[in-house]
């Protein structure tokens, strides 16, 4: 099964697919009970690393895509 990583406009990622997720110091993060699993991308969450809606609160705003590199004059 692949693995489906989805950015949400102004919200977490949702990843979906067979994962394990860890923690900095490489413990296992139990997500077995989680068909998605959303990431708090905004920092505002309290149950980092999970999303639980604070990005609504404070108006989180996505990043804009990266522009494409403007060519260099010739
Ligand atoms: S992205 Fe939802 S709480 Fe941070």
């Amino acid at each position: 099964m692949t693995v489906r990583i989805k950015v949400r406009a102004g919200g977490p990622f949702a990843v979906e697919g067979p994962i394990r997720l860890v923690d900095a110091e490489g413990n296992p993060i139990d997500i077995a009970d989680r068909k998605v699993v959303l990431l708090c991308r905004c920092g505002a969450s309290r149950s980092r690393p999970f999303c639980d809606g604070a990005h609504y609160r404070i108006g989180f705003e996505s990043p804009p895509p990266c522009a494409e590199e403007e060519e260099e004059p010739t």
